[in-house]
């Protein structure tokens, strides 16, 4: 036995505003086929006046909270995953941490775009496992909308806002938790997929930029390769796991990745098709999803995945 971090609560929220394919076609030269025929998308849901990172991120926290049955102030650490802050600074997670009327733990935001909910999970876990908390929220919370270039049709049509957030607690256990978790950078792909602006920079916020076709080609090799790598490391086969919960950038990518490796795609937990793109929101959400519908139980051997600007990319292996 020894200390490890398992999930007692999962969360997610969304904006009420959900925007279809064809309701975007009638600002965007696009066309509801060419979205679901190339990406799997159908809908998003895009964030309004007064809801931001921060307040997304406190909506699906207290979700996590409630369904563990937690009160915030057993919280001592959140780890906030978001390429899309309220502000340059103070970290958007010192704002959930108030929202949550909690009066003291350690809050801080982590940026690795849409692998960031691997790198927060990492960290925190890593942090529980050395005694620093005994109860952390992870999140992941985008407003992609505000960084989009809506003159863009080759971007505007993939993303879209959203939160999801999971209550880690620290527990004598031996197959239970996070098992392993993998994460990978390179950064001689930056200008593969980024934003145009910055504060040392521009001095401006910016829109993001992406080579899409280049990106999705080491999009399915380097996921096929931390996938393999994570069951390596905790010891099990593809075969083994339950569910695999995918960051949701393409429908197409997790096809590709999940034959690349024999999972079976009925195992995949698929919700690209009504958030879109949510960036590091993504695999929180898409978890919360299938906790809250049944699909993933308590013993479930689930793995998580997801890649990103940078390159950033990560995976996770799970005893739920
Ligand atoms: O979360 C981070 C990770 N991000 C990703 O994983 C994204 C990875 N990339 C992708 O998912 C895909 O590459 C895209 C969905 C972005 C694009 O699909 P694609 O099959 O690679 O299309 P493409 O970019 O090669 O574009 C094909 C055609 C082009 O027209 P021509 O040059 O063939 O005449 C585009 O101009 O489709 C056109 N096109 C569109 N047409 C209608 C691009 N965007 C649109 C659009 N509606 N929204």
């Amino acid at each position: 036995m020894s200390r490890r971090s398992v999930i007692v609560g999962t969360g997610s929220a969304l904006p009420p505003n959900r925007v279809t394919n064809a309701q975007l076609a009638e600002r965007v030269d696009t066309t509801h086929e060419w979205i679901v025929e190339r990406t799997g998308i159908e809908a998003r849901h895009i964030a309004g006046d007064g809801e931001t990172t921060a307040t997304l991120a406190t909506e699906a926290a207290r979700k996590a909270l409630d369904a563990a049955g937690v009160p915030a102030d057993q919280v001592g650490l959140i780890v906030l995953a978001t390429a899309t802050p309220d502000q340059t600074f103070p970290a958007s997670a010192t704002k959930v941490q108030t929202a949550l009327g909690i009066d003291d733990c350690i809050a801080f935001d982590v940026a690795a775009v849409c692998t960031g909910f691997l790198y927060a999970l990492s960290v925190a876990d890593n942090m529980v496992k050395g005694g620093m908390a005994d109860y952390a929220l992870v999140i992941g919370s985008e407003t992609f909308s505000r960084i989009l270039d809506w003159e863009d049709r080759a971007t505007c049509v993939l993303f879209g806002d959203g939160a999801g957030a999971i209550l880690l607690k620290a527990e004598e256990a031996q197959d239970r938790g996070i098992l392993v978790t993998k994460l990978h950078a390179d950064g001689r792909h930056n200008d593969l997929l980024y934003v145009d602006g910055g504060v040392s920079t521009t001095g401006t916020v910016g829109k993001l930029r992406m080579k899409g076709k280049e990106v999705f080609r080491h999009a399915v090799t380097n996921l096929a390769d931390v996938l393999n790598e994570v069951l390596v490391a905790s010891g099990h086969q593809a075969g083994e796991v339950d569910w695999v919960v995918p960051h949701q950038a393409n429908k197409r990518i997790l096809d590709a990745t999940a034959k690349k490796l024999g999972l079976d795609p009925k195992r995949v937990v698929v919700t690209v098709d009504q958030h879109a793109n949510t960036s590091a929101a993504s695999v929180p959400l898409a978890l919360d999803v299938a906790v809250r519908d049944g699909r993933i139980k308590r013993n479930d051997l689930i793995v998580l995945e997801a890649m990103g600007g940078g390159f950033t990319w990560g995976a996770a292996v799970v005893r739920f």
